[in-house]
């Protein structure tokens, strides 16, 4: 239970005894006192009288004595609530006890999906697929943590036209040639080859379209060409995720194409519902609500002039079967702004056709652009889009020539995997600890700095606290009585009973900034507490208490950064 939500209870029969209704407290932190509430100043213009008299009854009615020391009205109305130190100690007490930090299991477990990463077949993962993998990763972390069932899902786009192409390029390159070219990674070059000679040849052209109608048609020896190519694909996103430390695994891997026998069906059902209409030769359906700039409504293109379904007819397929067969109440598309309007648009058909109905929600969890220094869409030099294993590889020798340059006394092993946490983690953190609704700068220096709000910050802070506990060789006694005398262990035992809270807010919103920003706090008051009070040349019973805070900040911050996806080293 956290400050705020204990305040809130105390307060809320409080305020209903004197407005004769349920009111809000809408208790804050706050400078002046610990907590603020203003609720008094609404309530008292609803009931149309003086607000501090309205505010004095409603503390007069509260029962807070073993919350709080100080429980006044002040200003035109505010109740300021100052939290008593044997309550705050004794919240740390039971969160250094509880193996879970306070954090309690979701009360009503749910089925999540996480359509996450989600690269396309043949083609270099991009940045883009970055924040994707990125932050779907730490939703799935969280989720989990708190006790749902998540059920990732790496929607591979590995179907449609481009195949035909693609197979054609493979049958001219041999299958050797185009095994060698896609297991070095090199996916863009051979998918650009294919683009080039689509391009510039017409007997080709012809190949292709005919190799899109065998693939379609279920052609054995096209299938075995097409399985090739999403085979060496995945092994390759494998090396990739291996290298982000992301939780995805092969059986993780749920590509357009698994959705073929489905689509049949769902479009049957559109169909008896009466939902599907022609528009130029297409099957559409026009969900309410979605209009096109001129005003006219905006179709769904669910079956192509061709023939052919599309992408927005495998995310149909996907959503009936992901709250039909496998029971999830809640979805969640990992998946860059730009295609936020794709997602209202099938959201708003699986309403209708009743696919997707309360309890079963969709989010779509968008994310804005990774930037170049000059502020524009970041890109590799020759102009082209940055390949992200490039990239982190980038930060992997960035940071291991840190450690090296920081810590002499590593060994080479170790100090190559300390840099490694340290690259990833540092990337990883650039992403979450920004708004994901924004664009961001990707700036090294910066993320990889030990000051400000980075992953080199948390997580040194992390190791500095390990190192005591090497020293003196014990764990912390965590039956102590827990002291806050001074005013950095207060300030510091007020961050640590917020992680329930703000790991609450965050499984809601998955805004993984207000996560960041929470660690980066906790860290700052540990190092001011660190600065202010000694620990181990303090005496019995306060040295005792201070290693508890020093060991649980550890624990906060390792379970904080594990939940982002990112590695603690016990030494940087
Ligand atoms: N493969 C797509 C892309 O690279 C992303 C797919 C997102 N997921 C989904 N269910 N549509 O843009």
């Amino acid at each position: 239970m956290d400050l705020e939500q204990l305040l809130t209870d105390r307060l809320t029969p409080a305020f209903a005894t004197v407005a004769g209704v349920p009111v809000n407290p809408i208790v804050r932190r706050s400078p002046r006192a610990d907590f603020q509430s203003d609720a008094a100043l609404a309530l008292a213009r609803r009931l149309g009288r003086p607000p501090r008299a309205v505010a004095a009854e409603v503390l007069e009615h509260a029962d807070l004595a073993d919350v709080c020391s100080v429980a006044e009205v002040s200003g035109p109305g505010f109740l300021n609530l100052t939290i008593a130190d044997e309550a705050l100690a004794g919240l740390v007490h039971a969160i250094a006890a509880d193996p879970r930090l306070g954090v309690p299991l979701a009360a009503d477990p749910e089925t999540v999906v996480v359509d996450y990463s989600a690269p396309n077949v043949a083609k270099e993962m991009h940045v883009g697929h970055l924040r994707s993998t990125v932050i779907g990763d730490a939703a799935a972390r969280l989720l989990e943590w708190l006790g749902h069932r998540v059920l990732r899902a790496n929607h591979l786009g590995d179907w449609g036209t481009p195949f035909g192409m693609l197979i054609e390029h493979l049958v001219d390159l041999g299958e050797m040639g185009t095994a060698q070219e896609l297991s070095v990674g090199d996916l863009d070059a051979f998918y650009k080859a294919a683009r080039t000679t689509f391009n510039a040849d017409e007997a080709f052209r012809e190949r292709a379209r005919r190799r899109v109608v065998a693939l379609q048609g279920g052609d054995p020896a096209t299938l075995r060409l097409w399985r090739l190519l999403v085979e060496q694909s995945e092994r390759y996103f494998m090396t990739v995720y291996d290298l982000l430390d992301v939780t995805l695994t092969k059986r993780d891997f749920h590509g357009e194409s698994s959705y073929n026998d489905l689509l049949g069906p769902a479009v049957e059902d559109l169909d008896r519902l009466g939902l599907l209409r022609e528009s130029e030769g297409a099957s559409c359906v026009f969900p309410p609500g979605s209009v096109g700039r001129d005003g006219e409504p905006l179709p769904l293109i669910v079956r192509k002039s061709d023939g052919g379904y599309g992408y927005a007819a495998t995310d149909l397929a996907a959503i009936r079967q992901r709250t039909g067969t496998l029971g999830a109440t809640r979805l969640l598309y990992v998946v860059g702004l730009p295609q936020r309007r794709h997602f209202e648009m099938v959201y708003a058909v699986a309403a209708q056709a009743g696919w997707l109905v309360p309890p079963a929600r969709a989010e779509h969890v968008g994310f804005g652009s990774i930037l170049g220094s000059d502020g524009r869409m970041l890109r590799s030099r020759a102009g082209g889009s940055v390949k992200l294993v490039g990239l982190l590889e980038e930060a992997i020798l960035r940071a291991t020539a840190l450690t090296r340059e920081r810590n002499p006394e590593l060994g080479e092993a170790e100090a190559a995997a300390v840099g490694r946490a340290v690259g990833i983690g540092a990337v990883k953190y650039a992403d979450l600890s920004s708004d994901r609704h924004r664009d961001y700068v990707l700036d090294w220096e910066r993320m990889l700095s030990l000051d400000g709000n980075t992953a080199p910050y948390l997580q040194y802070a992390y190791s500095r606290i390990r190192s005591i506990f090497r020293r003196i060789g014990t764990a912390a006694p965590l039956d102590t009585a827990i002291s806050l005398a001074e005013p950095a262990e207060r300030a510091l035992a007020f961050e640590l009973v917020g992680f329930g809270r703000v790991v609450g807010e965050v499984a809601e919103n998955l805004e993984f900034h207000h996560l960041a920003g929470y660690l980066y706090r906790l860290a700052a008051a540990f190092s001011a507490f660190y600065e202010q009070c000694p620990v181990l040349r303090a005496d019995g019973p306060v040295r005792d208490s201070r290693l508890v805070l020093c060991d649980l900040t550890a624990r906060v911050l390792g379970q904080g950064l594990h939940l982002l996806g990112i590695r603690t080293p016990e030494r940087m």
